[in-house]
């Protein structure tokens, strides 16, 4: 099936208020993301990847080794990396679900600690990539970062939370306050309630 571009789930200007703007919105998610969308369905037309599910093109282009290939993964990841982000944030401030906490709180010690290591991996990531706080193979939470589009599917992870630490993602908010932005996104975007949905 093709991929095509989802409505946000709130409006543009939705969490202005909270340090993410319309600007950005216009441009990450009706400019950025669709060109993701667009690409990957041009590249994908006519190869043996046309008709089979998102996960299962980007789990099986992940390091294929072609120029191709690499095209097809680059676009398809960042379309799901997107949709989950959007998805992850939203416009009402929620506290974090008790089962989440306690989760959160016997990986990494507390909630500050979790947030402090996960900042520190969207801060660390040198070039465009993402962090992430993910369910490894074996139950244990973790916090990692990816390099460009790689996302947890590529580890067989399930992503709980994720944040897009491209430049295109916070320079018209935070120009180059990567760190604010991080540290913005965990204090006021999360939607804590979709990420534990995903334990
Ligand atoms: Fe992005």
């Amino acid at each position: 099936m093709a991929f095509t571009l989802p409505d946000l789930p709130y409006a543009h200007d939705a969490l202005a208020a909270h340090g993410m703007s319309a600007e950005t919105f216009e441009y990450h998610h009706d400019i950025h993301h669709k060109a993701y969308v667009d690409n990957g369905n041009k590249l994908i037309a006519g190869t043996e990847w046309e008709g089979k599910s998102l996960e299962d093109i980007i789990t099986g282009t992940y390091q294929a080794g072609s120029v191709a290939q690499n095209g097809i993964f680059n676009n398809a990841s960042q379309h799901w990396n997107h949709m989950q982000f959007w998805e992850m944030m939203g416009p009402n401030k929620t506290a974090m679900p008790s089962e989440l906490e306690k989760a959160i709180t016997e990986s990494f010690g507390s909630v500050d600690k979790f947030k402090e290591e996960f900042g520190a991996a969207g801060a660390g990531q040198f070039g465009s990539g993402w962090c992430w706080l993910v369910k490894d193979k074996d139950g244990a939470l973790k916090v990692t970062k990816t390099e460009n589009g790689v996302n947890p599917l590529c580890f067989g992870q399930t992503a709980l939370l994720g944040c897009d630490v491209w430049e295109h993602s916070y320079y018209i908010d935070f120009r180059n306050k990567r760190p604010a932005y991080l540290t913005n996104f965990l204090d006021n975007l999360v939607n804590w309630e979709n990420v534990t949905s995903r334990l």
